[in-house]
């Protein structure tokens, strides 16, 4: 499935790389959005239930772009938890409350 683009192999290979951090941010970010589709709580429930739902969609159109701009220069995207563990560089946060709300008040520290 490569793609002739006259980028020598050593810079595909270091483009693959950085792709594959990529794909893994969107990814693990996708994921996390979706914990905010299914989980959310609060008065504004359905308006940030949607919101998630779309935004959720949004990255799963970034997402394939990456990996098959991975697969378009010669090299496979990678496309399991465990990897993108190791190449993400966001972290888990883990809340009690899902309200919005609440979140909202102490973010803005009130
Ligand atoms: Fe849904």
């Amino acid at each position: 499935m490569k793609t002739e683009t006259g980028i020598s192999e050593v810079n595909r290979k270091a483009i693959a790389k950085e792709l594959a951090k990529i794909l893994a941010d969107e990814s693990v970010l996708r994921l996390k959005t979706r914990n905010a589709h299914w989980n959310v709580e609060g008065g504004d429930f359905y308006e940030k239930h949607m919101f998630f739902d779309v935004q959720s969609m949004e990255l799963d159109k970034i997402i394939d772009t990456v990996a098959e701009r991975m697969r378009s220069i010669g090299h496979y995207a990678p496309a399991s938890m465990k990897t993108y563990l190791g190449l993400t560089h966001l972290s888990e946060q883990i809340v009690e409350l899902n309200d919005s709300q609440v979140h909202q008040r102490n973010s803005y520290g009130s």
